[in-house]
């Protein structure tokens, strides 16, 4: 007997998907039967992701710091796929610098796509899900860096802690709608961003390129880094029914380097 796939009939935006973990999503999502819409500020890049994962998947440009492109990437979506399930917030910018060098350009730039970009696409989506009255899932990518502080990573961790609240409350608050709104906290996910950290890395702490990721990889209680596969399982199941009960929670799935 074939089991049935566990996001049959379901739709999901998902922000920052041309690549990495947010691709992965995409993928593991349609795997389970969803139709998904790939937003990215990278159009040429999410039209040749969706277009490799078939009719299941279009691509939707969307920059999350701009108010209008947040509002037209919703409508394309919600008309592309008829309505919106699931949302996962993931796009996200990452920089590193000892306080000193922290400028106010960098500040803005990473609050603007990291925080202001993650509420206001919730809020969008959310309001096509209330005014379907028919619940839905929101999934926010928080990390371990809003766990703690980091001491040449201000800025992120400052972002990705205040996605964390963010999370609380918007889930408090829509709950009440039906719509569930968690966080995953992955730990440090191998990718084309790892890359972009570790040269942060060679040039603050002085390191051979390739040598902060191979010192991270091997300081996880799992014995390696992660892979953006090893996340799909709790995106996968936040966004079915099974997770109607869970609201406002962040999951660590980080091979043992947070507890919380
Ligand atoms: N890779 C890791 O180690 C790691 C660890 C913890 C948390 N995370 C989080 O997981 C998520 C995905 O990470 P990743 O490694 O796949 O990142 P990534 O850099 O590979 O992908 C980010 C995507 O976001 C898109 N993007 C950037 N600015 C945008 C904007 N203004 N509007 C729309 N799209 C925009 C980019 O074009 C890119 O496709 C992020 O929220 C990140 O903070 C990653």
């Amino acid at each position: 007997m074939s089991q049935k796939l566990r996001l049959e009939g379901k739709t999901a935006l998902i922000t920052g998907a041309a690549r990495g973990i947010g691709f992965s999503f995409a993928e593991a999502y349609v795997r389970e039967g969803a139709r998904v819409a790939i937003a990215d500020i990278n159009i040429e890049r999410a039209r040749t992701a969706a277009s490799g994962l078939g009719e299941s998947c279009i691509a939707v440009e969307m920059d999350v710091t701009d108010q209008a492109s947040i509002d037209s990437g919703v409508a394309s979506a919600i008309n592309g796929l008829g309505k919106i399930d699931i949302l996962v917030n993931n796009a996200a910018l990452f920089s590193a610098a000892p306080l000193a060098e922290i400028t106010r350009a960098d500040y803005d730039k990473l609050f603007s796509v990291n925080v202001s970009g993650t509420l206001f696409t919730m809020q969008a989506v959310a309001k096509h899900m209330i005014e379907r009255g028919q619940g839905g899932k929101i999934i926010n990518m928080a990390s371990q860096a809003g766990r703690r502080g980091e001491p040449l990573v201000a800025v992120y961790c400052a972002t990705k802690a205040a996605v964390i609240s963010l999370t609380q409350s918007a889930g408090l608050n829509l709950i009440a709608h039906g719509i569930n709104v968690n966080a995953i906290a992955p730990g440090v996910v191998d990718g084309e961003h790892w890359d972009g950290v570790d040269a942060f890395f060679a040039k603050y702490e002085n390191k051979a390129p390739g040598q902060k990721k191979k010192e991270v990889g091997e300081s996880v209680p799992f014995g390696r880094m992660g892979t953006a596969e090893d996340l799909t399982g709790m995106a996968i199941f936040l966004a079915t029914d099974e997770a109607d009960y869970i609201v406002s929670q962040c999951f660590n799935v980080d091979g043992g380097q947070w507890m919380s």
